[in-house]
């Protein structure tokens, strides 16, 4: 048994601490919010790395590919310690507005084919008869496979299931490493600044996303996670159900500045309205900025960083997707076992190597 100190109690700090209990560890989370506060709590919660995948981005495909795989096994693990996540597996459309549009999704449709994934190519009007809610598209991608989770039920239900397995909860923000036989770094955005390799490493990457709910007489939300790219800028609608609509999310550097801009809800306003119409008559109900921890290269730093601490952050846009296979790789560094596959790619040893920018 080993002791072992966490830091971070967003969904990777939480996901690595169950695990790490659950295989029999003693473990401690230090986190001022567990569980709230972080960028899981305001996270999307799709869990789709293709249709989230982006050019030249092949180890960040790869690894999301290895965790989306660990996915229905973690969440019914999961659900089984009290708390079910709120796992769906309602699909991903990607809707087409122009020629551009219409030829990535060309692309898509043959990647998804080639790893023997289910795509279809609709047509505007198979898209319109798929999400009737759906704006003037000229075409679309239909991913039945994707899943997506409710982010906020999915930290209760990890929470839930540390407090089973007696994870200790120190609820103070950490300025360096804690004193333990193994430390795990999983602070998101602030942990370059816990470790002097992880210095620079690691970077607030801010994002705005908005909560709306249907009201009387609207149309209600679409039945599935619904994603384009409107004027250059990607936007996705996760459903929660018939009741709440998640439309995220900015993407920029400002730093560890959190606050919610005029034009980031003005870009996601528009951008939704050209996908989903009816969402103009929806109620606001939250307006809300978090950072992810963004790495250099996107792909997240999973691995041992100094004897006794190991790196579980960087995961950019994919924490969420990429929470089982980090837990796992955590287990297996504390167990002397080889990482799980895909995680190699993402060692911050590659941190010391010349061409990492
Ligand atoms: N994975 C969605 C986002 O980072 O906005």
């Amino acid at each position: 048994m080993t002791n072992l100190a966490v830091v971070g109690g967003g969904v990777i700090g939480l996901s690595a601490a169950w695990c790490a209990a659950k295989a029999g560890h003693d473990v401690t989370v230090h986190d001022p919010e567990p569980a709230r506060g972080g960028a899981s709590w305001l996270a999307g919660g799709m869990l789709a790395p293709v249709t989230e995948a982006w050019p030249g981005e092949e180890d960040v495909l790869s690894l999301g590919e290895a965790s989306l795989k660990r996915w229905p096994g973690f969440a019914s693990d999961l659900a089984q310690e009290g708390v079910a996540p709120g796992l769906a597996a309602h699909g991903t459309l990607v809707v087409a507005f122009d020629s551009a549009d219409a030829g990535h999704l060309d692309i898509l449709a043959g990647y998804l084919h080639s790893i023997g994934r289910a795509a279809e190519r609709l047509t505007g009007r198979e898209t319109k008869r798929l999400e009737p809610g759906a704006g003037s598209v000229r075409s679309g991608l239909h991913v039945p496979g994707d899943l997506a989770v409710d982010n906020r039920k999915l930290l209760d239900a990890l929470y839930a299931a540390c407090v089973n397995h007696d994870v200790r909860f120190v609820r103070e923000r950490v300025e360096t490493p804690p004193d333990a036989e193994a430390v795990v770094l999983a602070a998101g955005a602030w942990t370059g600044r816990l470790h002097p390799q992880l210095a620079g490493a690691v970077r607030p990457l801010k994002g705005e996303i908005l909560r709306l709910k249907p009201r009387r007489g609207c149309l209600p939300p679409p039945t599935r996670t619904v994603r384009a790219v409107v004027e250059g800028r990607p936007i996705y609608l996760v459903p929660r159900g018939d009741q709440e609509l998640v439309l995220g999310a900015t993407q920029y550097e400002a730093g560890f500045d959190r606050a919610v801009t005029a034009r980031g809800v003005r870009e996601l306003l528009e951008g939704a309205e050209r996908v989903f119409p009816a969402i103009t008559e929806y109620e606001l109900v939250e307006t809300a900025a978090g950072l992810r921890a963004a790495s250099r290269d996107v792909l997240p730093y999973i691995g041992v960083l100094d004897d006794g601490v190991f790196a579980a952050t960087g995961h950019h846009r994919n924490g969420l997707l990429m929470a089982p296979v980090t837990a796992a790789a955590v287990v297996a560094w504390l167990e002397g076992e080889p990482p799980p596959e895909g995680v190699e790619a993402a060692s911050p040893a590659r941190l010391h190597q010349k061409e990492h920018v």
